[in-house]
């Protein structure tokens, strides 16, 4: 938890963070000051000075918690000098440690593109343990860090004359911002922006959407709620737009949602195209008992071995003959630390067994539990 920086320590923040950035990090690329001073240690030290200075992260502090309904909030964040920007419709990685343990989640942007603050959007899951943290140990003042905006699902730049809008549930967040930018960029055709949820209670982003539906002209506000229309279906999309074939539509929702929507494009052998964002959560792979034999393959080096011990997974990689960074071995320093790509392991020193993709892990202290692929 960190206080709140005045406006001029923030901006020194942003400055030294600008000033120091490009040559610094090249200089210390260098392979020889890289055998004297670690980027590690660098970027601790300068946490150390001010939560926001880093030379390659994007750091963003907490400025606002917004509760859009009873399970879902907006986090709005002011990102330090290495933001950026994004498109509409892009999504962020976000990266905790909880309970001693590096995990990453996707979340999409809500804001608009080019707003000094960005925001994104987040659904508690029953058992998910990112969306439960961000929700109830995330406060006010806190720093996240965060990548680079990413992703293929946004609106081009020479706007097409019809347009939809289509969203089920939290899948929402990504299309917002889209209609945001839409009224940003004085949008002049016609938009229906067409969302279901099950009831008013469920609806995220009631006020601004009201608010939005007052002063865009073009735009046509459809709000679908399961509760009380029944359930929604294609059929029921095209009696709500009759004229789906003559607008570009991109949609965002629940799997099943988005599966029957492309099925009825498919069969109706519509012109006008269907982009669509699909988001997986962390799957929960069946992990294999300690000892069974598992396959690691280190995906930078295309070297793969078989393994049923329970060592360490640098210890494992290290008999197979690889040398990867480390130094204290005891899940300290993180010189080991690296990106598994998919699998699952046990961290050897909480007993916690985790499945998430793109998850950093340390090598010294994990141990594999399934086929692991590394990003090493
Ligand atoms: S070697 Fe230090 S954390 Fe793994």
């Amino acid at each position: 938890m960190q206080p709140s920086p005045t406006t001029a320590t923030r901006t020194t923040a942003h400055v030294l963070a600008r000033a120091v950035n490009t040559p610094l990090v090249k200089a210390l690329g260098h392979p020889w000051v890289e055998s004297i001073v670690r980027l590690d240690a660098v970027e601790d030290a300068l946490s150390a000075l001010h939560p926001l200075l880093s030379l390659t992260q994007v750091r963003a502090r907490v400025l606002r918690i917004v509760d859009e309904t009873a399970t879902t909030k907006t986090f709005v964040l002011q990102p330090n000098a290495l933001w950026a920007s994004a498109q509409a419709g892009q999504f962020v990685r976000v990266q905790l440690e909880i309970n001693g343990r590096r995990v990453e989640r996707a979340y999409s942007l809500s804001s608009r593109p080019g707003a000094r603050r960005i925001a994104f959007t987040v659904k508690r899951q029953d058992q998910g343990l990112v969306s439960n943290h961000l929700h109830t140990a995330v406060s006010v003042g806190d720093v996240l860090t965060i990548s680079q905006a990413t992703g293929e699902f946004v609106l081009p730049d020479a706007l097409p004359a019809n347009i939809l809008l289509l969203s089920a549930g939290s899948g929402i967040t990504p299309v917002m911002s889209m209609l945001r930018d839409l009224k940003a960029r004085n949008y002049g055709g016609d938009v229906v922006f067409l969302h279901v949820c099950r009831a008013p209670d469920d609806l995220i982003f009631a006020a601004q959407l009201q608010a939005l539906a007052a002063d865009f002209t073009g735009l046509r506000l459809v709000v679908h709620y399961d509760a009380s229309a029944g359930f929604f279906s294609p059929q029921v999309l095209a009696q709500h737009v009759p004229d789906l074939n003559t607008r570009s539509t991109w949609m965002c929702g629940p799997a099943g949602f988005m599966d029957a929507i492309s099925a009825y494009w498919d069969t109706q052998g519509f012109d006008k195209q269907l982009f669509s964002e699909r988001f997986v959560g962390a799957p929960l792979l069946p992990s294999t008992a300690p000892g069974t034999p598992v396959q690691v393959s280190f995906a930078n080096s295309g070297t793969t071995f078989t393994t049923s011990g329970t060592d360490p997974l640098l210890v494992q990689a290290e008999r197979a003959g690889l040398t990867p960074k480390h130094g204290c071995r005891i899940g300290i320093c993180r010189s080991c630390q690296c990106v598994k790509t998919s699998g699952t392991v046990e961290n050897l020193q909480t007993g916690e067994v985790s499945s998430a993709p793109n998850e950093l892990i340390r090598l010294c202290i994990s141990t594999a539990r399934s086929d692991v692929a590394l990003a090493l």
